[in-house]
């Protein structure tokens, strides 16, 4: 099928996602009519503090769970309820190196071993000659492949996470808090890694992260989170340079070691996503919040496809 340039690699539209909440309560409302779009070759930082949904919409994106409302197009077709054939096939499409994945290898496989099986699974002509590739691309040594991963440093577990990741060649890596982990040093290879495999091998990327302290080196577009919802989106510079939405203020006044033009303001309770409140969600916190906010929840400005966009009634100038 023909597929114009500006397809987008994948679409996400107004996505809904909802757990059980405890004790047959209410359900916790994790995802509430979430949209967006990423171009092939391009980077977005999803940003958010805990709770907001970050790992859910990556999740849905990667396919590893089913939305309840919502609509996802992988190159143009729709992905929403895949068959087991294109569920396969987005598979090997769309990779995520998960939150928290510290214990995500076998400790008895060597390193080695580890990047193969995948590779044997697609019938690869040659998993170790590719498994070594990987390792490159990721800047381990190629003596880590007889290695065991519980010998390996907290860093280079993550590359070897990240290589995992790329072995079977996916034209989409969602990147789920991958420095979270790590010591500051050590963040900052893994956030050049990540930009190089953009840049060098223009792999598509999504990253989530609640640090957005590295994302101006990472990503170009960005999209602010909150509640379930994005509440500002575009251009990672615009964004952080001239935020428009008072909760993305909040997020860049707060971060540590920020000095000079204001004190860090109380961050404040996030509320709970069993109850979201009324209109603007975020209105508890807010300080330009008026009477609207508390009832009417704000769309996001503009078209689908303008570069800025924001969730505001009353948004700062930028
Ligand atoms: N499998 C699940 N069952 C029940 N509730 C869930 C499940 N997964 C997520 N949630 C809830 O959905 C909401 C969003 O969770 P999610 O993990 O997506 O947030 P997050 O932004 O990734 O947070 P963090 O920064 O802490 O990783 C939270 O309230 C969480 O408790
Ligand atoms: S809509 Fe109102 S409460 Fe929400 S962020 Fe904007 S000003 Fe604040
Ligand atoms: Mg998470």
């Amino acid at each position: 099928m023909y597929q114009s340039m500006t397809t987008p690699l994948i679409e996400m539209r107004d996505i809904y996602k909802s757990f059980p909440g405890h004790r047959r309560g209410s359900p916790i409302q994790a995802l509430r009519g979430v949209s967006l779009s990423l171009q092939r070759g391009e980077t977005l930082a999803i940003i958010g503090e805990s709770g907001c949904g970050k790992t859910t919409l990556g999740h849905i994106m990667a396919r590893m769970s089913a939305p309840d409302r919502g609509q996802i197009l992988f190159d143009g077709i729709d992905v929403t309820r895949p068959r087991r054939r294109q569920r396969n096939a987005l598979r090997r499409k769309i990779q995520m190196v998960l939150q928290d994945s510290g214990a995500a290898f076998n400790p008895f496989w060597r390193v080695g071993s580890a990047l193969r099986a995948p590779l044997k699974i697609i019938r690869h002509a040659n998993p170790t000659q590719r498994a070594q590739e990987v390792l490159e691309a990721v800047g381990l040594p190629l003596s880590v492949m007889h290695q065991f991963p519980q010998e390996l440093s907290g860093g280079q577990r993550q590359r070897l996470n990240i290589a995992r990741a790329l072995t079977i060649a996916p034209e989409l890596l969602i990147a789920d808090e991958p420095t979270s982990a790590l010591d500051v040093s050590v963040q900052a290879r893994i956030i050049q890694l990540l930009a190089d495999l953009n840049t060098q091998h223009h792999l598509s990327m999504v990253v989530i992260t609640h640090n957005l302290a590295t994302v101006p080196y990472l990503t170009r577009t960005v999209a602010i989170m909150y509640l379930g919802r994005i509440v500002e989106w575009g251009a990672s510079d615009d964004v952080l340079y001239a935020p428009r939405h008072p909760y993305t203020r909040l997020l860049i006044d707060s971060l540590p070691g920020r000095r000079g033009r204001r004190a860090a303001p109380p961050m404040g309770e996030v509320p709970s996503p069993v109850h979201p409140p009324p209109g603007c969600a975020f209105h508890p916190r807010c300080v330009r919040a008026q009477s609207i906010c508390r009832e009417i929840m704000p769309e996001l400005s503009g078209a689908s496809l303008s570069p800025r966009r924001e969730a505001c009634h009353f948004p700062l100038d930028g």
